[in-house]
């Protein structure tokens, strides 16, 4: 560098003492004669060749340090260029290198400081990674590890950073479920019960934005096995409140029978016999909810048509809607689809929902039972347009026990359990449910089911 900026500078030099040189050689052979011209010619010489020599003299100064100092520049680049951020040129000259120098030493200053506020956030991510309970693993989009946390390595044994993840993590639940999130860019979550042999795992992936994704894997044995000791618990009372509860209402019943007209015990045994027939009500609410929550009730699916369903529920609810003067009726725009449904636990469904709807509407309205195309499902639907519910209590509807009016679900005849059971009978089916309302115009209750695979089934066949 140093040489270069020489040779620029000499030329310079060189090019305006041969000018001016020239223009006095000039001048001379204009304005005088010889001899006095030939001595001037000959001084002339002298000062070209001086001057050459204090402009050899310059350059060769001002090159070097020039250069020297736009070494030091390029030391420093190739520095910070390595990633040594503490390099600094410290020239503090007013020159315009000077002022390059302070430039460039603030700007690696404010790069210095944002690169230690970088490390210490990633330093508190991972110590925070690290002491959380769940195992959580990041992979790359060639679906290799790219890191993992002490929970998961803990896990597995061993989790090398850059090994195929499948490798590594050994449950084919878990891998669709982090391919499924890089590949759809959506969050996807699953159970996954082959990561360690025995145990349970809940697992979240979600997709990161340069590919790749972030799973999160959640140990759920624990809450699994409560979970199931307090079903089996209900399911274990309510089965042997069963016997006692019928004898108590057999007994009851055969006392009214024989009890005088105007005894006061008919009045007791009415309250008991009632009482009775609650409890019983209850229990076997609470069976049914058991069963279908645990996933061991065994759901029959085979493919349906929509209007079989409504049909059955308009059928086995006429009577009792016509005694209180309500009058039901059918819109169905999903015509002949076929949904994946076990007939009985649809049949309940429907029951509940419409049943709900004739104790809750009042006399005189009209209930439409429905069905639409929805996408990839069918969606059914039971409309009243009776006191409507307010929206703060519409997310916790399907909770089990959860009546808005507790005094009058339990007047008429309620437990509390009908939209549990219904929830977990439509998500058992792979389907949603819902609730629409508005206080004073009437409930909407939909819910909705998958649509079948299976080419239609004639319809005389499928109901013989
Ligand atoms: N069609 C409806 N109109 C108004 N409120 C309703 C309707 N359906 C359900 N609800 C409310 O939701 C609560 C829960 O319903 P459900 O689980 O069937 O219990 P219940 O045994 O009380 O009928 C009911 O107590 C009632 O307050
Ligand atoms: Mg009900």
């Amino acid at each position: 560098m140093r040489r270069r900026i020489f040779f620029r500078l000499m030329a310079a030099f060189v090019v305006v003492i041969a000018v001016i040189a020239f223009s006095i050689e000039l001048a001379i052979t204009r304005e005088l004669r010889p001899p006095s011209a030939g001595r001037l010619e000959n001084a002339l010489i002298l000062a070209v060749i001086f001057a050459l020599l204090i402009a050899f003299y310059f350059s060769w100064s001002a090159a070097r340090s020039i250069g020297s100092r736009l070494n030091t520049v390029e030391n420093f680049a190739s520095r910070v260029g390595r990633g040594d951020l503490t390099a600094r040129l410290n020239d503090s000259s007013l020159d315009e290198i000077g002022k390059i120098a302070t430039a460039l030493d603030d700007m690696a200053t404010a790069l210095e400081a944002r690169f230690q506020e970088l490390r210490t956030s990633s330093r508190q991510l991972e110590t925070l990674l690290n002491s959380m309970q769940d195992a959580v693993i990041a992979v790359s989009r060639e679906g290799r590890v790219e890191w993992a946390n002490r929970r998961l390595e803990r896990l597995v044994g061993h989790a090398r950073v850059d090994a195929p993840v499948v490798e590594t993590v050994r449950d084919p639940d878990f891998l669709a479920a982090v391919r499924e999130a890089s590949q759809t860019k959506d969050v996807s979550s699953t159970r996954a019960t082959s990561v360690v042999p025995g145990r349970i795992f809940g697992v979240t992936a979600a997709p990161m934005p340069d590919g790749g994704a972030v799973a999160v894997l959640r140990d759920l044995t624990e809450t699994e096995r409560a979970e199931k000791t307090r079903r089996d618990f209900i399911a274990n009372v309510s089965h042997e409140l069963r016997t006692p509860l019928t004898s108590i209402q057999g007994y009851a019943e055969t006392l009214l029978e024989a009890a005088p007209e105007s005894n006061n015990y008919r009045e007791f045994l009415e309250i008991i016999r009632k009482n009775a027939s609650r409890m019983a009500r209850l229990t076997e609410d609470l069976l049914t909810l058991a069963r279908v929550e645990s996933g061991e009730q065994n759901f029959e699916l085979a493919p349906t048509r929509s209007e079989q369903l409504l049909d059955e529920a308009v059928q086995s609810f006429r009577e009792i809607a016509k005694s209180r003067g309500i009058e039901l009726q059918v819109e169905n725009s999903a015509g002949g689809e076929l949904v994946d449904a076990d007939n009985e636990a649809i049949h309940q469904v429907m029951s509940n929902l419409v049943d709900n709807a004739i104790k809750y509407a009042p006399t005189g309205t009209r209930i439409v039972l429905g069905a639409r195309p929805a996408g990839d499902r069918v969606e059914f639907f039971v409309r009243d347009f009776g006191p409507g519910i307010s929206s703060e209590h519409l997310p916790r509807l399907f909770e089990r026990f959860y009546r808005v009016d507790k005094a009058r679900s339990r007047e008429s005849g309620g437990t509390g359990l009908g939209l549990a059971i219904a929830k977990h009978i439509v998500l058992a089916h792979g389907g949603t449910i819902r609730a629409e309302s508005e206080l004073n115009h009437g409930s909407t209750f939909l819910f909705s089911l998958p649509r079948a695979a299976e080419s239609p089934v004639p319809h005389e066949q499928q109901r013989a």
